[in-house]
């Protein structure tokens, strides 16, 4: 496993981190029933396969099966503490429409999901923001500030945010200096984040700022493979590593999330982690004269 230094968290984290979206939420991307007991049983294997090939980061939400999600994590990473010598890294989220004086209350029900007393990321769970909200986030008394409270006493680590989206909220977002972590969608087809050849995108901002960068989408939810399907039935290729390897050959992306809910997944993406001669040129990628 390759590990690097999530920001300015200084944590130790895996570069390739689990997904919590895809175990906890019902028919998500392919068909998929958590309630099933085989299927749990399934996920939590998962979970303790990705523990053995060195996965210290989990990413989970409230959101994700309405707290399943987050009670398989809790059962699974019950007494784990640290993972090939580093500590475990757990983050999870909150909605970024959550009153102000509701936080304390959502963060504790998180942690004892999670069976944990402290969380180390807490995440603002948001597709897209727009200028009013962000300035609503920021204010003074606000959503942002309440959470700034929870960490200075500890009971999480670190506060960032979430967005499908890299518009101007987001570069807001990442400049105001309220945040140590920003989980982006980056993919091989959602690219925006990162255009090295101008060079332009979220990730480049991200980075100046010092912010750990975690993107999501590894494989793209599963959007490119339906679309190859349509145009191409016949198609048996599997595109699942080059996808992967490609967000891993972001010299910017600290850590690639990618939902995983098979012993069989887990094991063939760490796999992917460690054959680096896998790994893409993306600026040469990116040239458009030969
Ligand atoms: N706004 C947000 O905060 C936000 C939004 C989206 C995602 N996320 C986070 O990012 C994570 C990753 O995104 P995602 O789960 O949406 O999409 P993803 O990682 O692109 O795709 C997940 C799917 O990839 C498949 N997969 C994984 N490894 C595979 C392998 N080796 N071979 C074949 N298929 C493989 C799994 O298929 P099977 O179903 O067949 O197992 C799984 O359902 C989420 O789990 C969540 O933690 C956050």
């Amino acid at each position: 496993m390759e590990y690097t230094t999530l920001g300015g968290t200084g944590a130790i984290v895996s570069r390739l981190g689990f997904g919590g979206a895809a175990i906890g939420l019902t028919n998500y991307v392919y068909a998929f029933d958590p309630a099933d007991p085989a299927v749990h049983a399934r996920s939590i294997a998962a979970i303790e396969a990705a523990l053995a090939g060195g996965i210290n980061y989990f990413d989970t939400a409230p959101g994700y099966g309405n707290g399943l999600s987050e009670r398989i994590f809790g059962e699974a990473l019950e007494g784990v503490d640290a993972v090939a010598g580093h500590p475990l890294f757990l983050a999870s989220k909150l909605s970024p429409a959550t009153p102000a004086g509701q936080v304390r209350r959502l963060v504790s029900e998180s942690l004892e999901r999670l069976r944990r007393d402290r969380l180390d990321l807490v995440q603002l769970h948001g597709s897209s923001y727009s200028l009013e909200d962000v300035d609503r986030l920021l204010a003074p008394g606000g959503l942002v500030e309440h959470l700034a409270a929870l960490r200075d006493e500890g009971l999480v680590g670190a506060i960032g945010f979430t967005s499908e989206d890299s518009n101007d909220g987001v570069y807001r977002l990442i400049r105001s200096g309220a945040f140590a972590t920003v989980q982006l969608c980056y993919n091989l087809i959602y690219q925006h984040p990162y255009e090295p050849s101008r060079p332009f995108g979220s990730l480049f901002t991200a980075e100046e700022h010092g912010l750990g960068i975690i993107t999501m989408r590894g494989t793209t939810s599963g959007i490119l493979q339906r679309w190859i399907q349509t145009v191409n039935p016949a198609n048996t290729f599997d595109y699942t590593p080059a996808l992967i390897q490609f967000v891993l050959s972001n010299p910017l992306v600290d850590v690639a999330l990618v939902g995983m809910r098979t012993t069989d997944e887990v094991r063939a993406n760490v796999a992917l982690v460690d054959d680096t001669a896998g790994r893409i040129d993306l600026d040469q990628l990116h040239e458009r004269y030969v």
